[in-house]
């Protein structure tokens, strides 16, 4: 065996300790660490002083970070990677650094997971909501281009972002002139508000609160769009979920399902995989789910018309309700 044969037999021994590299990032984006070392940088010292954190330790972690790729050290200065600067410091347009505060919210849930598997039942002791709602916000950031640029507008007036969490969504729908809607829990649109207030676009979005579970979802709309809602649900909550945007939509109108990518054996791509544990860890039934699953209950609720396209990690679905 050579050594790139040794190393891919031996991936799974090193995947199983990978939550070193996790926690030393999740650790270091927890005291903004790359806030603190944009160039020209600081010294361990220097910055132990300034985070009041031990002096040690923060070295040892510095150091960590330099392997993980994060942090370049020069004569003892340590300063952020380029990657680091674009995706880590508070102030970039594509910073994740709330994505990274959810996911160490997350970690404590995963902490229960020999639990979850003996009992079959979520281990949801943690929960950062702001943390959660920002860091979809860092997501969607990155993808939300590709979203719209991949969706047909003709002939929309009137949109509803179900489950919409930030806003993000519905700020590039209402940036596109389109009468929005955005709908979630309370305590989400608020947090949702204060990004839209920021970006000017207050008057262009209605915030509807409520849980669309149980409550009405309005209507008259020509486009509604579930991005990252279905895999926290089970079939049965999905099914209805989509019958209700049925209702909700003018003849013509469109759903829009944008979910991870999930093979028909369930097994890849990793992420997708791997969110499905996720989701089992948070919510009494959730997973992710297959472009045909999907399908079907798309079908189920009365769509027509329906096709499915790849961007990146995400599959977004498309289906009609028909002309009466
Ligand atoms: C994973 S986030 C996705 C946010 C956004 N759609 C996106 O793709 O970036 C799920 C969102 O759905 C909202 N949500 C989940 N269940 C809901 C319900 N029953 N009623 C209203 N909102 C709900 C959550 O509050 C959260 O904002």
């Amino acid at each position: 065996m050579d050594r790139a044969e040794r190393s891919k037999d031996l991936l799974w021994l090193r995947q199983s300790s990978s939550f070193f590299a996790s926690r030393i990032i999740l650790t270091a984006n927890r005291f903004r660490v790359f806030d603190h070392l944009a160039a020209p940088g600081k010294t361990a010292p220097q910055l132990s002083r300034t985070l009041r954190t031990d002096a040690r330790a923060t070295e040892l972690l510095l150091n960590s970070l330099v392997a993980i790729g994060l942090l370049i050290k020069r004569k003892d200065v340590f300063r952020n990677t380029a990657v680091a600067s674009r995706y880590l410091v508070s102030q970039k347009a594509a910073y994740q650094g709330d994505i990274l505060r959810h996911y160490s919210t997350l970690w404590d849930n995963w902490s229960g997971l020999d639990t979850v598997v003996k009992t079959g039942k979520p281990y949801r002791k943690a929960h950062d909501h702001e943390a959660f709602i920002l860091g979809m916000h860092n997501l969607a950031l990155l993808r939300v281009k590709k979203v719209l640029a991949a969706l047909d507008l003709r002939g929309v007036r009137r949109v509803l972002d179900l489950g919409g969490g930030p806003g993000t969504y519905a700020m590039a729908f209402a940036k596109k002139s389109k009468e929005t809607v955005l709908m979630d829990f309370p305590e989400t649109l608020k947090i949702a508000k204060r990004l839209i207030d920021t970006a000017g676009l207050g008057r262009k979005i209605s915030l509807f609160p409520g849980d669309f579970t149980r409550d009405d979802i309005g209507s008259g709309y020509d486009l509604v769009l579930i991005s990252q809602i279905i895999h926290a649900y089970d079939d049965t909550a999905c099914i209805s979920m989509l019958k209700k945007c049925y209702r909700a939509l003018n003849p013509g109108g469109k759903v829009v399902v944008q979910e991870f990518l999930l093979s028909e054996t369930h097994t890849a791509p990793p992420w997708g995989a791997l969110f499905a544990i996720n989701m089992l860890v948070n919510t009494p039934g959730g997973r992710t789910y297959t472009p045909k699953e999907m399908t079907s209950w798309i079908r189920k609720a009365g769509f027509r018309e329906i096709s499915s396209r790849i961007l990146d990690e995400t599959v977004l679905i498309t289906a009609t309700k028909k002309l009466d």
